[in-house]
C-alpha cells in the first residue's frame, strides 16, 4: 500500500470526532491518532495510538459538519442578547480548546470568557483531562456560583460526551 496524501491538523491538533469527519470527507482509508484517551500507554500513561477507519480538516471542516447538523442561528440566539444563556465550558487544556473558541465563541457568539482552559498543553495543565467529579472540580465550583445556566467539560481528545451540569 502506498500513501498518496497526508492530512495533518493545524499544529498537529485534531479532536477524534474531527479526524473521523476528515476521513469520511476526503474518502481516506483511515487515520492514525496519537492520543491518550481511554487506552493510555507510555511511561506516564498519557500516550496512546488509535486507528480510525472511514466511519467517521481540522476545525473548519468540523465546523462545516456541525453547521449541517445543528441550527446555528437558533443556538446563537440562545447564547447572545440580553436574555442570553450564560455558559461555562472547560476544555481542560486538551484538544477541544481551539474548537470551543472557534465554534462556541467566534461562530455562535458566546462571550470569550465562557470558555476556559482552551490552550492545549502537553501535560493538560497538570491534571488528568478526565471530565469527572474528581478532576473537573473547577467546573463544579463555577456552576455552584449560580451565574451559569449550562456548564460542560471535555476530555483530552473530545471523544467522550462532556460532563454536563444544568442549572436551568
Ligand atoms: C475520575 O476518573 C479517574 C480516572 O479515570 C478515576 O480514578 C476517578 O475515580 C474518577 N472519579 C469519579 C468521581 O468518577
Amino acid at each position: 500500500m502506498q500513501i498518496g496524501r497526508l492530512v495533518i491538523g493545524l499544529n498537529g491538533l485534531l479532536s477524534t470526532p474531527a479526524v473521523s469527519c476528515i476521513i469520511r470527507k476526503i474518502k481516506a482509508i483511515g487515520g492514525i491518532i496519537l492520543t491518550a484517551s481511554h487506552n493510555p500507554g507510555g511511561p506516564g500513561g498519557d500516550f496512546g495510538i488509535k486507528f480510525n477507519v472511514a466511519n467517521g480538516d481540522s476545525v473548519e471542516v468540523y465546523l462545516q459538519l456541525l453547521r449541517n447538523i445543528f441550527d446555528f442561528s437558533a443556538i446563537k440566539g440562545l447564547l447572545t442578547g440580553p436574555d442570553q444563556l450564560k455558559i461555562h465550558i472547560d476544555a481542560m487544556n486538551g484538544v477541544m480548546g481551539p474548537y470551543v473558541r472557534r465554534i462556541l465563541c467566534d461562530e455562535l457568539g458566546a462571550p470569550v470568557n465562557s470558555a476556559v482552559n482552551c490552550v492545549p498543553l502537553e501535560d493538560f495543565g497538570g491534571r488528568p483531562p478526565e471530565p469527572n467529579l474528581t478532576y473537573a472540580t473547577s467546573l463544579v465550583d463555577a456552576m455552584k456560583g449560580g451565574e451559569f445556566g449550562f456548564g460542560a467539560a471535555f476530555d483530552a481528545d473530545g471523544v467522550r460526551p462532556p460532563n454536563q451540569h444544568h442549572n436551568l
